[in-house]
């Protein structure tokens, strides 16, 4: 409590420097959009020479705190496409996959992208890039899962790339990796494929089986040594459980193949996960996330009793309470409970809720199957070719990396 009260001071004293800071960045920001110059104003400005130890304070401004006691988990969400734009357009970043860039792909609506989640005690705050490169400067950001986490990766690359000139920035494979960096601010947001968290058969991120699975729940150290000394990991791992309600996996001798129930196997693996963090992650200097899963709309008999397709052609979010069947409880259950164990700090972003709402904004039948984007004669068939698991960017995972901005915002604030 006096801590807090302390902390609350200090941040207080910084308002007036932050109004007036407030300002330039604005005005730089714009300058950097519009210019789009091959030269770092960025670097002149609040650049640094490699090396240099001090690193400048990030303003925290009032409206980029979120109050404690705000859940910005409940909420809804408000229509609004005239002063929320998305963060980005399919054009303006080039670092989209074809799996994600649903207007291009043919998608006919556009709604989906004006969405803004509104928390029902506070706002959220307004995501600036400048100033989470500022929070990132000289680090690394990592995401860690499957597929569903390499949209939040590429959502999170194109939150930020528009302020960093041509030829600042690359995104590089070094499979099973994809990085991001950004050189004047000696950092990078990069991606690590593994979709179970723990070793399994489907590491190799391009030629993984998908069917066969066979999952090692005591193993993490091949992943685990690509994720030492990141300043800061964000972890999701689930759909690739719940193909089946059993999984083929080894837990001690490699070669005792067995069948486990996927929340045993689950609860195993994460066990095996947070030793890994027990032992490897220095809490002084290292932020770890851990996402809820992603929710699917497999079944729109769900949200409209009576009929028997998918998310293909819903073009509004879901008013009112819902909880679809394809989030689990029991893994949920299971998550809070090894995440309260833990002796390291893990910040939990329960978007499950929050994205259950979105039947409209999955990539339907306007995104990829093995790599390729559907047919035609595959799009008439949404029944059996939407897929109603990943979403569309500009999209939902969008709100996801707000609210991961915000937390990134609330635990720089401490270290001031
Ligand atoms: C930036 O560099 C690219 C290629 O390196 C060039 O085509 C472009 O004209 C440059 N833009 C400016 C504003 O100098
Ligand atoms: C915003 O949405 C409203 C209601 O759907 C529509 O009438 C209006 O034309 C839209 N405005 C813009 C700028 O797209
Ligand atoms: C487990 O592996 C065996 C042998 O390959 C296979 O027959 C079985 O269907 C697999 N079980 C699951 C749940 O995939
Ligand atoms: C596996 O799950 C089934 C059904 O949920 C349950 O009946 C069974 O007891 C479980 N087995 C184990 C070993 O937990
Ligand atoms: C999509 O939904 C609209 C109503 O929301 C309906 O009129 C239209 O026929 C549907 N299209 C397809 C291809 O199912
Ligand atoms: C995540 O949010 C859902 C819905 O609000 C809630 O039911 C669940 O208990 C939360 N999970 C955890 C681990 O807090």
């Amino acid at each position: 409590m006096t801590k807090q009260l302390t902390l609350d001071r200090r941040i207080q004293s910084l308002f007036p420097v932050a109004l007036a800071s407030l300002l330039v960045l604005g005005t730089t920001r714009v300058f950097l959009d519009t210019l789009k110059s091959n030269h770092s104003f960025v670097f002149q400005l609040y650049g640094r020479p490699r090396g240099q130890e001090q690193r400048p304070a990030v303003i925290i401004s009032p409206e980029d705190r979120i109050d404690e006691s705000c859940n910005v988990f409940e909420g809804k969400w408000v229509w609004n496409n005239e002063s929320y734009l998305p963060h980005y357009t399919e054009q303006s970043c080039p670092y989209l996959v074809k799996q994600v860039t649903c207007q291009k792909n043919g998608r006919p609506d556009s709604y989906y992208k004006n969405w803004r989640w509104q928390p029902n005690d506070c706002k959220l705050p307004r995501f600036d890039p400048l100033k989470l490169m500022q929070i990132l400067r000289g680090k690394r950001l990592m995401f860690v899962g499957d597929s569903v986490q390499r949209g939040q990766f590429e959502s999170m690359v194109c939150m930020v790339q528009s302020i960093i000139p041509r030829g600042k920035k690359s995104l590089q494979r070094v499979p099973p990796r994809k990085i991001f960096r950004i050189d004047e601010f000696d950092a990078s947001i990069e991606y690590y494929w593994a979709p179970f968290i723990v070793e399994s058969i489907s590491d190799h991120a391009t030629k993984h089986t998908v069917l066969k699975r066979l999952v090692k729940l005591d193993s993490i150290a091949k992943h685990g040594k690509h994720w030492e000394g990141v300043d800061i990991l964000v972890f999701e791992s689930y759909v690739w459980w719940m193909h089946k309600p059993t999984i083929n996996a080894t837990y001690g001798s490699p070669n005792d193949v067995q069948e486990y129930n996927v929340t045993t196997a689950y609860k195993l693996a994460l066990q095996t996960w947070a030793e890994w963090l027990e032992s490897s992650i220095n809490p002084e200097r290292q932020k770890v996330f851990f996402m809820s899963m992603s929710p699917t709309h497999l079944w729109s008999w769900e949200w409209r009793p009576g009929s028997d397709e998918n998310c293909y052609n819903e073009s509004y979010p879901i008013q009112g309470s819902y909880w679809g069947t394809g989030s689990n409880t029991k893994i949920m259950d299971i998550i809070d409970d090894v995440l309260q164990n833990l002796k390291v700090k893990v910040t939990f972003l329960n978007i499950t809720q929050l994205s259950e709402y979105r039947k409209d904004a999955h990539t339907s039948v306007y995104g990829e199957r093995k790599g390729k984007l559907l047919t035609k004669d595959q799009r008439s068939d949404p029944k059996k070719f939407a897929d109603c698991i990943h979403w569309c960017l500009p999209g939902v995972p969008d709100t996801w990396n707000e609210i991961l901005y915000a937390h990134l915002l609330k635990s720089h604030q401490n270290f001031l």
